[in-house]
């Protein structure tokens, strides 16, 4: 067993033992990946104020993300086909985040269904949607998430159109993967991987193949967000969604002041500052360089939470000092998975929190939900002057 102390050891180890394709879909953003890089050197830009001869004992993570207990504000992103980083992956991405004590969101677009999910795990877990054309579909997703219990849904607003990412094109990224001969050459060298899709029935779409009509190449993520996305998504339909649920409802994918006040409009329970990871709008400024302006914007008003970059404690500390209330891990629980399935999610949420706990002490912090700017050394230009 490698000695694993950061993302990163996960992050070699998820690319040696996971197929091409796969790897390459988590780690890539969107045309030039300028959005993508600068989600992560962004963060490196602020640094923190070392404190001594404070009180360092009895020290907490322990937040609250919509009202529900955590054991750290840093919950599981959706993230769509986990379950082909590693054989039935959401299930065991859930397991893991249900023993650390922090919050799973499943995609639509995962691979273990809603109900797959529910039944191999104990406390409810968060529901992510994407708005389809169809109705009936929505209508019935929508029914399934409240019957398997979901405590709360989450609206990703910013991808109704799918941003290119080149990579996928060119390996021909599809669930389960399409045997081309250089597919088969990559997939000859991952036999772990292998042996667990041979374990699982799970190898496609599970929440919308045999619910969702009209798709031609039902392996295709593109074609499912081409055919079936519902690109008039507008606010109008979000109040109706909002209506329909009736439960906490969390808008991902706010990077705008303008559409961060429209979701407190709304009535949103919490919005995430986010650009998809970098996956979508190429050249949107980062998720960390917007919170400061959404949070001085709307922070009194609604639940402001962050992903986007997230690849250390660190980072959550910078985050929640600058008045996140929670974030989410995207990749760097996915580095975990597809290392080495439940056991590497439970390694990424431990090594993150790790990072949280010793770094808190190290400003002279004890409960992360007292920190603020007073910990943080932010560069005067830092959310630069950008004009529309
Ligand atoms: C889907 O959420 C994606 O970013 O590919």
């Amino acid at each position: 067993m490698p000695v694993i102390t950061t993302i990163d050891d996960l992050k070699r180890i998820h690319k040696r033992r996971a197929p091409k394709m796969f790897y390459d879909y988590a780690e890539s953003g969107s045309w030039t990946e300028q959005t993508f890089r600068e989600n992560t050197s962004d963060f490196d830009q602020i640094r923190l104020r070392q404190r001594v001869a404070v009180d360092m004992s009895d020290r907490t993570t322990k937040s609250q993300m919509i009202g529900q207990d955590v054991a750290m504000p840093v919950a599981l992103a959706p993230v769509g086909l986990t379950g082909m980083q590693c054989a039935d992956g959401e299930i065991k991405a859930a397991r893991a985040a249900e023993k650390f004590g922090v919050p799973f969101t499943l995609s639509t677009m995962s691979i273990c269904s809603i109900e797959d999910v529910a039944e191999n795990t104990k406390n409810p877990f968060w529901f992510q949607l994407y708005v389809m054309r169809d109705e009936e579909f929505v209508d019935n997703i929508i029914a399934r998430a409240k019957n398997a219990g979901c405590s709360a849904l989450v609206l990703t607003l910013d991808l109704q159109i799918l941003g290119q990412r080149h990579k996928d094109l060119k390996n021909g990224l599809t669930a389960p993967p399409k045997l081309t001969i250089p597919t088969m050459v990559n997939l000859s060298t991952k036999w772990r991987w292998g042996l667990g899709m041979l374990g699982t029935k799970r190898r496609t779409f599970g929440n919308i193949v045999g619910h969702a009509k009209n798709v031609g190449d039902t392996r295709k993520l593109s074609s499912w967000t081409a055919e079936q996305f519902e690109p008039k998504l507008d606010w109008g339909m979000i109040a109706k969604l909002k209506e329909k649920w009736g439960g906490k409802l969390i808008l991902k994918g706010i990077l705008d002041v303008e559409d961060a006040q429209k979701a407190v409009q709304i009535g949103a329970d919490a919005i995430i500052v986010s650009n998809h990871g970098g996956r979508q709008l190429d050249g949107a400024l980062s998720a960390i360089r917007m919170l400061p302006s959404i949070i001085a914007a709307v922070g009194d008003q609604v639940e402001v939470h962050m992903d986007s970059g997230i690849r250390s404690g660190q980072d959550v500390l910078k985050a929640l000092a600058l008045g996140a209330k929670g974030v989410y891990i995207g990749r760097s629980y996915i580095y975990g998975l597809g290392a080495m399935g439940e056991l590497g999610v439970t390694k990424s949420l431990e090594v993150i929190h790790k990072e949280l706990d010793l770094t808190m002490a190290l400003c002279g912090r004890r409960d992360v939900t007292t920190l603020d700017r007073e910990v943080l050394l932010i560069p005067q230009d830092f959310e630069g002057k950008w004009q529309p």
